[in-house]
This record gives C-alpha cells, structure tokens and sequence, in this order.
C-alpha cells in the first residue's frame, strides 16, 4: 500500500466528501424539515459534535435535487442588521443560480435600502442592507432582518416553492434585544408558510430557556437533540481512514474515542495528531495516542493559556478543584485546599463556568448528570489535561499526584 503524506482527517471548520461520515439518520431528518412547507425544526446539541457539516450536508442534497435551501451562520454577526445580510447574502449565492430574477425580486421587495455589491469569492453581485441601518436601535434593526425574511417568503409563495432555511447558532439573537428579539423571530417565523426553518445552537441554557413554557419557541418547533455518533462506527472508521493511508496497523480509533470523549471534533483532532505522528513509520499504538493527545495539549498552550487568563481567580481555583479533585466540590477538604470561600460561592462559581461553556453538569445530549466525585467535567478534554499539567503545580500538586 502507498503511504500517504495527506491527512485523512480534518478539523478546520465544515467538513464534506470524504471528510465526513455517518449521520445518514440526521440528513434524512433535516432534509425532511428543510423542504416541507412551514416546518420548524430545532436541532440542538453540545460543541464540536458536528452539526454544521451534517446540516451543510442535507442541504447540499437538496440543492442537487433541483430545490432550495442554504444556510446562515449567526454566530458572527455583531449586529441584527449582520444577521439580515448573512441570510441576505446566502439567499442571492444559492437562489440566485437557479432564480435569474431572484436578486432583482428581493431587491423590489425589501422595505430598507440596499447596496449591491460583488461577493468577494465569486464576483457576483450580491444585494446587502445599507449600513447605515447597523447605528439605528436594535428594533429597527430587526425589522430589516424581518423584511429580509419576509421577503423570501414572498418569492418562494410566488413561484410555488419552499425554501429551506437553516439559521445556526441562532440563539445568538439574544444579544440583539434579549427575549424581545427571541419573540420577534417567533412572530415571523410563524407566519412564513413557505419557508421551512432549521434553527441549530448549541448554547444548551439560552436554548432550553427558549423552549419552556412561556419561551419564545415553546410548542413551536419540533426537537432534534444532536449527540454524539456510535463509538464504535466511530473507531472503525478512524481505523479504516488510517490503513487507507498507508498506515498498516492500526487498531487504535477505540483508544482514540476513549482519551478524547465524546465530542466528534476532539476525536478527529487526535485522529489527525495520530496519523501525523505515525505515517512515517506505518504502524500505530496506544502510545501514539499518548503522545498525540500530549502533543495537542502542548500545541495549544497559547491559546488555552490565554484562555485561563480570562477568568478571575476564584474561577480558577474552582476548576482546579475540578480537575484534581476526587472529592466532592463542597466538601470541607476541598474548599479548603483549592481556596474556594464558602460552598454557596464555590458552586455559584461553578454555574457561571457552566454557562460560559468551560464546565458541563450534566452531559448535554443525554441530559444525565456528570458522575465525577465533583459533580462537575470540563468542556474540553484538552483544557482540562491543560490544566492538570499546568496549573496544578501552582498550589502544590504535582500533577501525578492528583488527591
Ligand atoms: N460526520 C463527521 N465526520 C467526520 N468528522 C466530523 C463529522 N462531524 C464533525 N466532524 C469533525 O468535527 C469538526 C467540527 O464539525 P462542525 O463544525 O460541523 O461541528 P459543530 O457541532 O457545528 O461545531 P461548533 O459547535 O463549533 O459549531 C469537523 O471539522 C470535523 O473534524
Ligand atoms: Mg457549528
């Protein structure tokens, strides 16, 4: 077998074509959603388990079956007025191709002015609110999102269409006026019948909140919890990617699941740091896995780093706790030797990490409550073997020697 000197996985972004497996049931799902009249889906789930690749994928196939649907990423948007022209832009790059009207009959029939300018990928002309609108109060600046919507709306109940659209990271919304913008993106959902509507997130507190009794989305959507894939499909895969590659044994993708957990994206990331420490030699072993969740650790101390900068020290401490701590997190020993206050200070402490995505209590896709002796596990397999390497030191444990 010839060894390959190209990676066989890929954790930048999206991932498609080879890249990408499985989730044949999800697809089919989101296809279903995405192309029924007035269809509102819900797909929910923790990070970097894979939902923007798999949504890009069941759009991808309705495109290629001669509909419509594309998606819009909110999660960068600073303004409402960003998330307007994000769905604005996506609309015109996918629509357009198959609607040679359809930039020109959006134009006519927004209810704010708009600039036209080239896409700076394709060169094509693309419609954006003006920007001026992104200074005026957020209440108008929904109403140019709303317009943007409805507008869509419009077209595709003219020419007898449905239009799929995918809205990721959708809870961002709320920086744009709270429960009031969540409420007006109800009302006008609600009202589009010939859009179907994918709303994917994975803020699991601002999302929740959404969808009980008297939140914005209650008995509106239909819910799609995201988890993680089968551990074991998962590890035959990375073994088959691997010896594809040229690696000759390799049986180490259930090691692989087993160091990273249950996140896709952190399997792929020491899958990838595998094949990069053991193509060379063709054979790969559990201590490969070692070394490859190490190396990643080490890699990314710059940024981990920076990242345990932002966060006070009491903060600090209480992940620690976690991290080393084999007792539970309001015990006497604990709070004493790791700085922590009184329990009320350590577990409010503890619930900010959560909601600022650094800590979960329960695990967010099966919604069972973690069982370390903490009652707390990091988000990230690698912040936390950060930490443990790191950081432990600072307050007298060596890191082999955790409680
Ligand atoms: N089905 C898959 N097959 C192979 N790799 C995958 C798959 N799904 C996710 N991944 C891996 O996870 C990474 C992140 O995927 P993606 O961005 O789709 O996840 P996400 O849940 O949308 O993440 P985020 O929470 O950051 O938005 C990909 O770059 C890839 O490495
Ligand atoms: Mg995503």
């Amino acid at each position: 077998m010839i060894k390959s000197r190209f990676n066989p996985f890929r954790i930048h972004g999206v991932v498609e074509g080879e890249y990408f497996t499985n989730r044949t049931n999800e697809i089919e799902r989101m296809i279903t959603a995405l192309t029924e009249p007035g269809s509102k889906l819900l797909v929910y789930g923790p990070r970097r388990m894979g939902k923007t690749s798999t949504i890009l994928q069941a759009i991808a196939r309705i495109n290629d079956a001669g509909e419509q649907a594309f998606l819009a990423d909110l999660s960068t948007a600073s303004t409402a007025v960003d998330i307007g022209n994000k769905i604005l832009a996506e609309a015109s790059r996918i629509l357009g191709k198959g609607w040679k009207s359809f930039i020109s009959d959006i134009v006519s029939k927004l209810s704010v002015s708009v600039s036209l300018t080239p896409d700076p990928g394709t060169g094509a002309i693309l419609p954006s609110v003006d920007f001026n609108l992104r200074e005026r109060d957020a209440a108008e600046q929904r109403k140019a999102l709303t317009s943007v919507l409805d507008a869509i709306n419009e077209i595709a109940g003219e020419r007898e269409k449905t239009i799929g659209i995918a809205l990721d990271e959708f809870q961002e919304i709320h920086k744009f006026g709270g429960e009031t913008a969540e409420w007006d993106l109800r009302g006008t959902i609600q009202r589009h019948g010939n859009i179907s509507y994918l709303l994917a997130g994975s803020k699991e507190h601002l999302i929740h909140r959404m969808v009980l009794n008297k939140g914005a989305l209650y008995k509106l959507v239909d819910k799609m919890p995201f988890g993680p894939m089968d551990t074991e499909y998962l590890a035959d895969w990375i073994d088959s990617r691997l010896r594809a590659a040229g690696i000759k044994k390799a049986k180490v993708g259930a090691a692989i699941v087993g160091a990273a957990g249950p996140r896709t994206r952190d399997v792929v990331q020491v899958a990838r740091k595998c094949f990069d420490l053991t193509h060379s030699k063709g054979v790969a072993t559990s201590d490969d896995i070692d070394e490859a969740f190490n190396d990643i650790v080490d890699e990314e101390y710059d940024l981990l780093f920076s990242h345990w900068n932002t966060l006070t020290a009491h903060q600090q401490n209480v992940l620690r706790a976690v991290a080393a701590g084999n007792k539970g997190l309001t015990t006497h020993s604990t709070l004493k030797r790791f700085g922590l206050g009184t329990s009320g200070t350590a577990v409010n402490t503890a619930n900010t990490l959560v909601k600022g995505g650094h800590l979960i209590k329960k695990d967010p896709y099966s919604q069972k409550r973690v069982k370390s002796p903490t009652g707390y596990e990091f988000d990230s397999p690698f912040f936390k073997s950060w930490l443990m390497k790191y950081t432990l030191e600072d307050i007298g444990l060596i890191p082999d020697d955790r409680e």
